[in-house]
């Protein structure tokens, strides 16, 4: 019998990447918003128990982290109250559910690597949605991993790094903020990684997955900041003679007012996740090298 797999948000930018890497591991039912709205709450278990999945992976979130601030209750829905109904579906027909988090439930003032007992704080809405999805698969499911990662990118999608590259091509002069600092990490990467810890879970998955249950920190190794990362992404940039910028400057958040706060640091240390699985995150600079020479 083949491993049941449910993936949920499999348009997005570590869905998307799931998608193609979960595929070999056994039938694998792929669904975003039109195959299921995760905000519609009352659909979420009967839908989940006619498929009768052995594992649920989920990184659908409402991740629009300024919107998050006129839309709170939409957040709300999506990143909390759905992993509740996953969590209690999951629990209710013994199947494991893998879940992503981020490092926004974090205020950002520890100043070093995040470990998974420092204290959350989250400062935008959007980190507080993300927070208490989580204590509410902690509450409920008994076989789950919580993925948190942090500073996602696809080089398929809207992300720093396309926004950076394009930004090298309108601009003489880039101004690039140098006070927030997090730890990026690739969508493949990620994919990669939970796909490795299913084919090693295999069939067992549910109770592979509960002698392991807990959260986890899972990003690429290292920390940046945004000027860093920017640095890094022209300096792999396989066309370079496409680029007009000349020079790029240091900026401070304040001069680019958002309406939500975000944390100033949030690099995560994935300490635990390399112990107990045993399996290595490359440093993030080498992922954004093998992304860019990949995808672009
Ligand atoms: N992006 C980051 O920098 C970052 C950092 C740390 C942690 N994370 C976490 O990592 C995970 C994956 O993030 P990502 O960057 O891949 O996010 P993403 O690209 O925004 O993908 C999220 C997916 O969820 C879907 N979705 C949103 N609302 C939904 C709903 N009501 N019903 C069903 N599906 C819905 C989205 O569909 P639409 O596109 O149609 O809205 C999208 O396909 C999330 O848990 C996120 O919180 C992300």
């Amino acid at each position: 019998m083949a491993l049941q797999i449910l993936l949920l948000g499999k348009n997005g930018q570590v869905g998307s990447e799931l998608q193609q890497t979960l595929a070999p591991l056994g039938e694998l039912v792929a669904w975003d918003i039109d195959e299921l709205d995760l905000s519609q709450i009352e659909r979420i278990e009967e839908a989940v128990w006619n498929l009768n999945p052995d594992v649920i992976v989920n990184p659908a979130a409402y991740t629009a982290v300024d919107r998050a601030e006129e839309e709170p209750h939409l957040a709300r829905a999506v990143n909390s109250e759905a992993p509740r109904a996953l969590a209690e579906v999951a629990q209710g027909m013994g199947a494991a559910l893998i879940h992503f988090s981020t490092d926004y439930i974090f205020d950002g003032s520890k100043g070093m690597p995040y470990v998974e007992e420092d204290a959350p704080n989250p400062i935008n809405v959007y980190g507080q949605t993300k927070l208490d999805g989580e204590r509410a698969v902690q509450q409920i499911a008994d076989a789950y991993l919580i993925l948190r990662t942090s500073w996602v990118y696809s080089l398929r999608y809207d992300s720093f790094p396309t926004r950076v590259l394009s930004w090298a091509r309108e601009q003489v002069v880039m101004r690039i903020v140098e006070d927030q600092v997090g730890s990026p990490t690739w969508s493949r990467m990620l994919a990669e990684f939970t796909t490795e810890l299913l084919s090693d879970a295999g069939m067992s998955v549910f109770d592979w997955i509960r002698e392991r249950s807990g959260v986890y920190h899972l990003a690429g190794l290292g920390e940046a900041s945004r000027f860093e990362w920017a640095k890094a992404v022209l300096n792999f940039d396989p066309k370079k003679d496409e680029q007009i910028v000349r020079e790029l400057k240091p900026a401070r958040s304040e001069e680019f007012p958002n309406p939500a706060r975000r944390p100033v640091y949030s690099a995560l240390k994935c300490d635990r996740f390399m112990d107990v699985f045993g399996l290595n995150p490359p440093k993030w600079m080498d992922s954004l090298r093998m992304a860019m020479e990949r995808s672009l």
